[in-house]
């Protein structure tokens, strides 16, 4: 397609204007960065929790759930049928606060998974998860 004169004149604009609006995006703090569909998890990323911390989550998590899910980067689940951790907390908008309160209602379970958890512990799990978080996670298969 060739553009020329007028249209390619507005096209420019529009750019130009489309361009300026990223940048405002990103330069906001706060909520408005959290409505931008570009980066709903970078947004919504708690701080990271302390070393002591991450090695009681991890420790946790591994306990109670890495019999069947890969609880880190990268790995295989040791059950094929249970999805990584990783791709779990990279789901599209997914946060602590909305894989916690799945996890606190047990009833939401599949049904290979048979266990009860107290809301602290769906918190530390949702916190642990959410640390697998990154940018242009890519699943495995
Ligand atoms: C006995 C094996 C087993 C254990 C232990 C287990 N899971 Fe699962 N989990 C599964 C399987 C299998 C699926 C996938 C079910 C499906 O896709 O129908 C799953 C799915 C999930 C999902 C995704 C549900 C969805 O909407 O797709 C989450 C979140 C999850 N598990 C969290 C946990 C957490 C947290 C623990 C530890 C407290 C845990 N699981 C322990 C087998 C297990």
């Amino acid at each position: 397609m060739r553009v020329t004169g007028k249209g390619a004149m507005m096209a420019r604009i529009q750019g130009v204007v489309l361009l300026a609006l990223v940048l405002a995006a990103c330069q906001a703090d706060g909520p408005a960065v959290q409505s931008a569909p570009a980066a709903p998890l970078a947004a919504a990323a708690p701080a990271p929790p302390s070393a002591d911390e991450a090695g009681r989550l991890h420790a946790f998590a591994q306990a109670a759930c890495g019999g069947c899910h890969a609880i880190e980067r990268s790995e295989l689940s040791p059950n094929p049928k249970s999805p990584p951790f990783e791709d779990i907390a990279n789901r599209r908008g997914l946060t602590a606060d909305t894989l916690a309160s799945w996890l606190r209602s047990a009833h939401n379970y599949p049904e290979e998974m048979d266990f009860d958890l107290d809301p602290a512990q769906a918190d530390d799990l949702a916190a642990y998860i959410v640390t697998l978080q990154h940018d242009g996670y890519k699943p495995a298969i």
